[in-house]
């Protein structure tokens, strides 16, 4: 028999339960288990007179058990194993640390008494997994912290501090002492002193909120769930329950939480948690280990200069940047510390930390000779193949052996960069994204003659940013770009076709995302599309059908929103963007005489094309070896390019809908235009033999 993770301990007149299931003490159904026998032992032990409840490791209990979720439910079930804890006739007082959130709160609101050392951050994140509190929180929080703060906390999944906590009333005390347990043990003494008896919250009066209250609240929930169903089932949930008895209410939060349970939103959203953890596992990098990174060159302080020196910064390391000269160097460093004090004003850095790592931390140069002694380099010049060499050929010179060098270039053949050096095993693309100091996403991008041991230094760095880090190969646009070049494909050829720009938009933020393609367009500056296609205007394949609406923008100079105008009119009455009544005109000029014009496009009809092109690109990386795992380019999109999180990401979301309808709607798509449309090999094999991408994650079945 395996020992319980869950031990009663009993010393005097206190008892002490304590709960060791690493990583974060999840209430896997051991430790449900494992709580009930100790509260048993605890009303059995004549001596003791209060029990103390704390967790080993790095946090009290961080939630139920995420990997168990969507399987069948093995008893004894959360919500009676908090009602045994509340229903224990002598007092039980939770000593919370690390991140109590979901069931570990849940658990925490069944003690009589709740202590939290410093630095404690709780929360009920169920919504963020597509589900809701089930164990007694939508029940508890409002008889505890009233109406607003519960409806805040469960509808955003958000967390609050220890000293919030203790604001709301969640928690009785932040104590002055050395680990949980000495906490636990003065308080118990405190406790049996006072002779204070067991206050159960299931026995507080629930809150009654005015009907206006409730109706504001639903409008703000409404508003920011935005195609999410648990934070509005939440909350209907939880209202509903205040008119309850307590038993009833807590029933009919049971029921509502095991709905949201069947739902394909909570089956994505769990994918995407595990997803991002699984991306920065690699299987092919244990035992590898990574070099020590503490001094780091950026060339370049352009948009991504400033934005990655900002994020090496944040992360305590040293930084010299190099610019073409000292006018455009002083440029930067303005850039950057303007960029630093607007993160002092949203309160992520100290007024104090952000002077001290200018001061001390960061310095610029023009002469590549500053980087003698880096640990890491990495360039953030034009996209330029030739200045991207030249570039390479100077580190190559200046740079210690052992150095990694890394590219930030969007889309150029990092094997190409690398082969101007003498050392191309050091050479790889560390793709950031846009604002670099915010955006969680690095593509690691792995060139053929990459050392594993370079690649593990990417994958610590990306860790030490707080980044989440993804494996690329090398192709044109790596995973992201490579994939949305070909949905924005998709979505200009439906406006040659016939479709409005604001159509196209309007389906894909009803579908969930952030923004539509043509909203993004404008956001980065339509000149860089139009450069591309420039570029790569004379090896173009004939049969290519060109974007000429775009080209046509760019060329009368609205370039988007830097230019007050692009797709949309960016003024001080739409500083978010209108339509542009003048548009359709240039598209019936551009579409005179093109095949398949006049065609319409429903909301459906739009959707199922950009997401088939998206689709059947991630198919062709997978088949390619350029994302070793579906869930690579999950995560990817996700963090990106604004997938909606509750839709999973674009592999997970093929599977829910079905390869084999995906695979037919290409085929139709085929039918006017088999030059683009090509069914990738992989999505047609997985279609036919009635398989998942998510058979590819997991190992199952993967040839
Ligand atoms: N159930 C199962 N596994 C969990 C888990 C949970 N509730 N929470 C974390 N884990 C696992 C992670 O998958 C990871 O496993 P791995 O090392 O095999 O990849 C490990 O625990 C550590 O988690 P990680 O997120 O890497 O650590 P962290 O210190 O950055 O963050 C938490 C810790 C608890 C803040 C974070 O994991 C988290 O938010 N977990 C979810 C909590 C939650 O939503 N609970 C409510 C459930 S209803
Ligand atoms: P940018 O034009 O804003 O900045 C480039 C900077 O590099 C300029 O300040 C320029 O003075 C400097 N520079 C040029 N040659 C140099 C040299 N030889 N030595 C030192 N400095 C030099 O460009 P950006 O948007 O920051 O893009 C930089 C790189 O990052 C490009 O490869 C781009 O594709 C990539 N990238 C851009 C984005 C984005 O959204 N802007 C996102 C990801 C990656």
């Amino acid at each position: 028999m395996t020992e319980s993770p869950v031990a009663y301990e009993s010393a005097g007149e206190t008892g002490y339960i304590s709960v060791d299931n690493p990583p974060v003490n999840s209430l896997s159904a051991a430790v449900r288990k494992g709580l009930v026998e100790a509260i048993d032992a605890f009303a059995a032990d004549t001596t003791a007179k209060v029990a103390v409840l704390y967790c080993k490791g790095r946090t009290f209990i961080a939630g139920a058990d995420i990997s168990e979720f969507g399987k069948p439910m093995v008893e004894p079930y959360l919500p009676d194993v908090i009602s045994r804890i509340e229903n224990c006739a002598k007092p039980v007082i939770a000593v919370l640390h690390g991140t109590v959130l979901g069931g570990g709160l849940e658990v925490a609101l069944g003690a009589h008494g709740r202590l939290a050392m410093p630095g404690t951050r709780v929360g009920l994140p169920e919504v963020t997994l597509g589900l809701m509190p089930g164990a007694g929180g939508s029940v508890r929080l409002p008889r505890l912290a009233g109406f607003a703060a519960a409806v805040d906390l469960i509808t955003s999944g958000r967390q609050a501090g220890a000293d919030e906590a203790v604001a709301l009333g969640i928690i009785d005390g932040i104590p002055d002492a050395a680990d949980p347990r000495a906490a636990g043990e003065a308080e118990a003494r405190r406790w049996i002193a006072e002779r204070r008896s067991p206050r159960q919250i299931s026995g507080l009066p629930a809150p009654r909120p005015e009907e206006d209250e409730i109706k504001a609240a639903r409008a703000r929930v409404e508003r920011s769930a935005r195609g999410q169903i648990a934070p509005v089932r939440a909350f209907e949930t939880l209202v509903a329950a205040l008119g309850m008895p307590f038993t009833e209410a807590m029933a009919f939060e049971r029921s509502a939480f095991l709905d949201l349970m069947q739902t394909p939103q909570r089956a994505a959203l769990i994918h995407a948690f595990f997803a991002e953890r699984k991306a920065v596992q690699q299987e092919g990098l244990k035992g590898i280990q990574p070099r020590a990174i503490a001094k780091v060159g950026i060339i370049g302080g352009g948009t991504m200069g400033q934005g990655i020196a900002a994020a090496v910064l944040n992360a305590g390391l040293d930084v010299t940047l190099i610019e073409q000269d000292e006018e455009a160097a002083a440029r930067a460093a303005a850039g950057l510390a303007k960029m630093q004090q607007g993160a002092v004003k949203r309160g992520k850095l100290s007024p104090e930390a952000c002077d001290q790592m200018l001061r001390d931390k960061f310095r610029t140069a023009v002469d590549y000779a500053a980087l003698a002694e880096a640990d890491l380099v990495i360039e953030a010049v034009f996209e330029n193949m030739d200045v991207k060499q030249e570039v390479f050929r100077k580190l190559d010179a200046v740079c210690r052996p052992g150095a990694v060098l890394a590219t930030n270039t969007s889309y150029l053949d990092v094997n190409a960069i690398a082969a101007v050096t003498s050392r191309p095993a050091d050479v790889i693309g560390l793709h950031f994204f846009s604002p670099a100091n915010i955006m969680r996403l690095l593509e690691i991008v792995v060139a053929d003659k990459t050392a594993p041991e370079v690649t593990a230094t990417a994958f610590a760095l990306a860790k030490a940013l707080g980044k989440t880090g993804v494996r690329s190969g090398v192709c044109d646009g790596f995973i992201g770009n490579r994939m949305m070049n070909t949905y924005r494909t998709a979505a200009d050829h439906m406006v040659l076709d016939g479709a409005s720009p604001y159509d196209i938009d309007r389906a894909l933020v009803r579908f969930g995302f952030a923004m539509g393609p043509y909203q993004v367009g404008d956001l980065a500056g339509l000149d860089i599309g139009y450069a591309a296609r420039q570029r790569k205007a004379a090896s173009r394949d004939p049969r290519e059908r060109v974007p000429v609406f775009a080209d046509r923008l760019v060329e009368a100079g609205r370039l988007g929103r830097k230019t007050g105008r692009g797709y949309y009119i960016y003024d001080d009455e739409t500083p978010q963007g209108r339509p542009d009544p003048e548009l359709e005109a240039l598209l019936t000029e551009v579409r005179a005489g093109q095949p398949g014009n006049a065609a319409t496009f429903s909301d459906e009809e739009i959707v199922a094309r950009y997401m088939a092109a998206m689709v059947n690109e991630g198919a062709k990386i997978l088949e390619e070896g350029i994302a070793a795992r579906p869930l690579d380019i999950d995560v990817v999109l996700l963090h990106g390019y604004g997938f909606p999180r509750w839709r999973g990401g674009p592999m997970h979301w093929a599977d829910a809908e079905g390869l084999g309808a995906i695979a037919q709607n290409i085929a139709r798509f085929a039918e006017t235009d088999d030059f683009f449309w090509k069914v990738s090999p992989l999505l047609a094999r997985l279609a036919a033999e009635g398989r998942t991408f998510e058979t590819l994650n997991t190992g199952e079945g993967a040839s």
